[in-house]
């Protein structure tokens, strides 16, 4: 992290990069807003994005990519079978994890398909620190068990807990007591929790968790798909991480880990996904599922100017500068927020600020989808789409009944090297008019719910006519304004 120290003494955190291709971005008034919001039946998911200011809907496939993987799109080579492409990838993962074997998949879903597929026999549990949507929904399909065994830091809204996304050791070794060796599949760890805020856990942890797997012969699973932002969170608040380099931090994770897998759309600033390991049983194993559901083995569904950007984005990974400025920015936005008393998570994670909507929308009741409600409404107050982490995002129990959610959060994801300060400022100060507003936003309930991943397509209605009565406040405060 480049070390610039203001005389003011401010701490504002600065773009080590400069803007050289810009998109042009559309703020709608207010009444086009509520219209836009209403065709998307509340779900921020369906909205256009002509009709979005600032998309902090995820930063999945939408980082920006650097001069550097631009210019090596144009040296792909899409022969199907053997392309050149294919083996710079091979190169740039063997380099950053040291691990002999990489499979190429369409993006991380698919890994988490071939992952439950090839190893997961009905009844068996999947022990992890949180789940991931998508990771959960291949795990129950094939009949396997989660078991999430986080720290119990990691439901805490705001703590001082620098690795909220560390797993329970001591449960994960009463989880292989209690069920045996034969009752796991594997445990999976996720770096930079998404679903508890982009929750980092420490090398140590992992290592530990590492070390009780091999020592029941289970294997290790790792998510890396926000490995960036949990690398950083190493290095900055692990004593043991501060003197080495991100590399080193990066490889000693894969040698705690049996196999790698991630979101190319997160890692490497590209679109793609992949597995890494270096056990060639595994690599056997797991190689046979490619050409099946993905593509031949040296393009695994990707586009190959996709593969050579990602090439770059896993060398560019290594560097402190690149992966600091996404944490540093999330840092400033939920520290501003914090001074205004909005209720947010803390310590700040990666991939986004997300927002407590429990708290801010404290008057609704669990299923009224309060972090749905608030996604909705800053949209529609603002242009700004987030995303619903809370209890749309869930699955419902095979019974039909409904969970609800441990945390219930709206995510304001900053994709990486894509917003400027100035963006961040506006999407704090409507944030702040809301939160003074909201009193005026109400609930939400469903029109089509689908059965599988409900909150990618369903709709929702607003109950009552809140949102008529926010724009009407809003015009009254702001006049005339976007
Ligand atoms: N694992 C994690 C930790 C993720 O955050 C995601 C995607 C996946 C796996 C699945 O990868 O999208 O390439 O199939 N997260 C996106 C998000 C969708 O918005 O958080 P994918």
């Amino acid at each position: 992290m480049a070390n610039i120290r203001f005389f003011s003494g401010k701490t504002t955190p600065i773009e080590m990069h400069r803007v050289r291709i810009i998109q042009k971005l559309n703020l709608r008034p207010i009444e086009e807003r509520l219209e836009a919001v209403k065709q998307a039946g509340n779900n921020t998911f369906l909205l256009k994005n002509d009709d979005v200011f600032l998309d902090m809907l995820t930063d999945s496939g939408v980082n920006a990519m650097s001069n550097d993987q631009l210019a090596a799109m144009s040296q792909a080579d899409d022969s199907y079978a053997g392309s050149a492409t294919f083996y710079r990838l091979e190169k740039a993962l063997q380099h950053v994890f040291d691990m002999k074997y990489f499979l190429p998949a369409h993006q991380g879903r698919a890994c988490e398909h071939i992952l439950a597929k090839a190893f997961i026999k009905k009844g068996q549990l999947v022990p992890m620190n949180y789940h991931f949507t998508t990771a959960k929904a291949h795990i129950t399909e094939v009949g396997g068990k989660i078991l999430e065994i986080p720290v119990k830091e990691a439901f805490e809204i705001t703590s001082t807990c620098p690795f909220k996304g560390n797993l329970d050791v001591d449960a994960l070794k009463a989880a292989i007591a209690k069920h045996g060796k034969e009752g796991i599949a594997f445990v999976r760890m996720e770096a930079g929790t998404n679903l508890i805020g982009g929750q980092p856990f420490s090398l140590q942890n992992l290592q530990e968790v590492s070390a009780v797997c091999r020592s029941h012969g289970i294997p290790l699973v790792h998510d890396v798909s926000l490995l960036s932002d949990n690398l950083h969170f190493c290095k900055q608040r692990e004593a043991a991480c501060k003197n080495m380099t991100i590399h080193e931090i990066a490889k000693a994770m894969a040698a705690a880990s049996d196999i790698l897998y991630f979101s190319g759309r997160k890692l490497g600033f590209a679109r793609g996904g992949g597995m890494c390991t270096n056990s060639k049983d595994h690599y056997m194993f797991l190689r046979l599922f490619i050409p099946l559901f993905e593509g031949f083995l040296t393009y695994g569904g990707m586009s190959v100017r996709e593969m050579e950007a990602m090439a770059v984005g896993m060398y560019e990974t290594l560097d402190e500068d690149v992966i600091s400025q996404g944490p540093q920015f999330i840092e400033f936005m939920t520290n501003e927020l914090v001074k205004l008393n909005i209720p947010v998570v803390t310590p700040p994670g990666g991939l986004g600020c997300h927002l407590n909507a429990r708290e801010f929308l404290s008057h609704l009741k669990p299923n009224e989808y309060p972090a749905g409600s608030l996604a909705s409404a800053v949209y529609l107050i603002s242009g700004v789409r987030g995303m619903e982490r809370g209890t749309l995002s869930e699955q419902r129990n095979e019974d039909g009944s409904e969970p609800i959610a441990h945390m219930e959060l709206l995510r304001l994801a900053l994709p990486r090297r894509v917003f400027t300060m100035s963006q961040i400022v506006y999407a704090v100060d409507r944030i702040n008019w809301l939160y003074q507003n909201r009193h005026l936003v109400g609930g939400l309930k469903w029109l089509d719910e689908p059965k599988i991943l409900r909150f990618f397509y369903g709709t929702l209605e607003p109950i009552g006519d809140w949102q008529q009565k926010l724009v009407a406040k809003f015009k009254a405060d702001l006049g005339d304004s976007l």
